[in-house]
C-alpha cells in the first residue's frame, strides 16, 4: 500500500514537472488512466489488497481505481445518482471474473447509476475456506469506502450492492454494518457452504438493507437453500437449471453453470426484454400444479419481477420477509416464460383417474403438459408455460391417454370443456372457455382454436 502510494505521488510530481499547463486544481489527464480487475497467481493469494474501481455513465468501459474520497469526485462520481456496488464471489483460480465487464456495462446502459466493481480477486482466490475467513476483513473495507461515498452528501437508500454467491454475504454483512438502512441488497445465487446454518449477522438476511432479494439457482450444491432476503426467487424450482450439464464428467461447466446462471439470468433481466415474473407458493411442486395464480397473498396482486423495479415491483407499504417465489425458464437469454392455467371440465364424473395430454400450439411454439381429473372429480387443471404470450398461440390439442393395458380396451370418449387463463389471474381478467363441448377420443388428437386477445 505504502509503496504504491509512494509511486503515485512520484507520478504526480513528474507529470506536474512536465505538464506545461499544470495548474493545481485540474488533474492531468494522464492520471485518469483506466484500471482493471488483477488477475491474481493463487500462491500469493492470502492478501486482500482490494481495489474499488468506479465506473460512470460518461466512460463505461474505463474503471477508474479510487482510493480516497477526493478521487470519486476527481473520477466523475455523480451524488445526485444511485450507486451500484458489484462484489464478485470466491475465485478458484484468481481470475476476474468472466462476467463482469458485461455486467457493468449493461447496468451503465440500462440505468443512469454509478457503478463501483469490487475486486477482491486476491482475497477470494485459494481455498474456499480462506476466501470465508477473508469475509469480515472485506467486509470491514467496503464499509469504510461506502462511508466515503456517503460523506459526498448521498443518502444510504441510494446504495445498491449486488453480491454473487459469497459476495452476497459480503453485501449482507456490510448491510448489518449499516444496520440496514442502505437502499438495496441483491443476492445473486448467494454461497451456501459455511452459510445455510450461519447466524443472521454472518449471512445475507432480510435485515441488511431496506429491501434484500435473492436469486437462487443452485440451493442443492454451491447456492444456499433457505431464504434469505424479502423475495427469494427459486429459478425451475431453486436446484437445477436447464441447459446445465447434469453430468460431471462434462467439468467445471457442470460445477458452475447451476450458480452462475443467477448471473445471466439478471443480466439478461436487466436488458429488460421480457418479464422474469415469479409467483409466492408454498412449494415449487404447488406452483407447477396451478396452485398459485395471482400473487394475492402475500403481495396483494403485485408479481415480483427479477430486475431493477423497486421492491421487485411489489407495492406494499410494509414488505414481508423470506417469501419464497417461484418461476421457470428456457435454457437460454432471455430466459422467460409465460404461464397459463388450463382445465378440462367434465361433463359427467368418470369412475377412474382421467389424463389428458394438453398441446398449446401456434406457428413457432408447441409445448405440452399432462393434466390428471381425479375419478369422481369434474375437474383437471395444470400450469403450462410456453415461450411467446398467451394471445399469440392459436391452437389447442387435447388428447385423452390410455392409463394402462388394463384400460386399453376402453374406447369410451369423454365429453366435456377446455379452459385456460393467462397468469398472472386478477379478478378483471375471465378464464376463457372453448364455446362448445368436445368431444375426446382415447389416443387421438382433437384440435380447438385459441381465442384470447391480446392485453390493449
Ligand atoms: C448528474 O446526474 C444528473 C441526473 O442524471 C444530471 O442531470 C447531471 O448533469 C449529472 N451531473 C454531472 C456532473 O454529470
Ligand atoms: C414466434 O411468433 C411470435 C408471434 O407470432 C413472434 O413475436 C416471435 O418473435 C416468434 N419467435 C420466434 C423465435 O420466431
Ligand atoms: C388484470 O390483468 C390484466 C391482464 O393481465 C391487466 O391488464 C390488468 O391491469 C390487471 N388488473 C389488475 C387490477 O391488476
Amino acid at each position: 500500500m505504502a509503496s504504491s502510494l509512494g509511486t503515485c505521488l512520484c507520478f504526480l510530481g513528474i507529470l506536474l514537472l512536465f505538464s506545461p499547463k499544470g495548474s493545481g486544481h485540474e488533474l492531468p489527464h494522464e492520471l485518469e488512466k483506466c484500471s482493471d480487475f488483477q488477475n491474481v497467481n493463487f500462491l500469493r493469494g492470502t492478501n486482500l489488497n482490494v481495489q474499488f474501481l468506479l465506473f460512470t455513465p460518461l466512460d463505461p468501459t474505463c474503471g477508474k481505481l479510487v482510493r480516497e474520497s477526493s478521487d470519486l469526485q476527481n473520477f466523475g462520481f455523480n451524488t445526485s445518482l444511485e450507486t451500484k456496488l458489484i462484489i464478485h464471489g470466491f475465485r478458484a483460480l484468481g481470475t476476474k471474473p468472466s462476467w463482469i465487464d458485461k455486467f457493468i456495462h449493461t447496468l451503465l446502459r440500462v440505468a443512469d447509476v454509478n457503478v463501483i466493481a469490487v475486486d477482491w480477486v486476491y482475497g477470494s482466490t485459494g481455498v474456499y475456506f480462506s476466501a470465508v475467513d477473508n469475509v469480515i476483513k472485506l467486509s470491514l473495507e467496503i464499509s469504510k469506502f461506502i462511508s466515503n461515498v456517503l460523506v459526498l452528501g448521498v443518502s444510504e437508500s441510494s446504495i445498491h450492492i449486488i453480491g454473487v454467491s459469497l459476495g452476497a454475504h459480503v453485501g449482507g454483512m456490510v448491510g448489518h454494518f449499516y444496520k440496514g438502512q442502505l437502499g438495496r441488497i441483491t443476492g445473486l445465487d448467494p454461497a451456501g457452504p459455511e452459510y445455510t446454518k450461519a447466524s443472521l449477522e454472518e449471512r445475507l438476511d432480510p435485515g441488511d438493507a431496506l429491501f434484500v432479494e435473492a436469486i437462487h439457482t443452485d440451493a442443492d450444491n454451491l447456492g444456499i437453500r433457505i431464504p434469505v432476503g424479502h423475495v427469494d426467487y427459486f429459478v425451475n424450482g431453486g436446484q437445477d437449471q436447464p441447459g446445465c450439464p447434469i453430468f460431471i464428467h462434462q467439468g467445471y461447466n457442470y460445477l458452475i453453470c447451476d450458480h452462475m446462471r443467477a448471473v445471466h439470468l439478471y443480466l439478461s433481466a436487466l436488458e429488460n426484454s421480457c418479464p422474469l415474473m415469479a409467483f409466492p407458493c408454498s412449494s415449487f411442486k404447488d406452483f407447477l400444479s396451478g396452485q398459485c395464480l395471482d400473487c394475492a397473498n402475500p403481495f396483494q396482486h403485485s408479481c415480483p419481477r427479477i430486475g431493477l423495479l423497486e421492491h421487485g415491483g411489489i407495492k406494499m407499504e410494509k414488505l414481508p420477509k423470506e417469501v419464497k417465489v417461484y418461476l421457470l425458464t428456457t435454457s437460454k437469454a432471455p430466459y422467460c416464460l409465460y404461464y397459463s392455467l388450463v382445465e378440462f371440465h367434465l361433463h359427467q364424473v368418470r369412475n377412474r383417474n382421467t389424463n389428458i395430454e394438453v398441446t398449446l400450439h401456434s406457428s413457432n411454439l408447441t409445448t405440452s403438459i399432462k393434466i390428471t381429473i381425479l375419478k369422481n372429480q369434474f375437474i383437471g387443471k395444470g400450469l403450462i408455460a410456453h415461450s411467446i404470450p398467451h394471445c399469440h398461440i392459436n391452437h389447442v390439442i387435447l388428447k385423452v391417454l390410455s392409463p394402462s393395458q388394463v384400460w386399453k380396451k376402453d374406447k369410451s370418449s369423454i365429453t366435456g370443456r377446455f379452459c385456460a387463463i393467462p397468469l398472472p389471474a386478477n379478478h378483471s381478467t375471465k378464464m376463457w372457455c372453448s364455446s362448445e363441448s368436445m368431444i375426446l377420443q382415447p389416443n387421438v388428437n382433437t384440435f380447438a382454436k385459441l381465442e384470447i386477445p391480446c392485453a390493449a
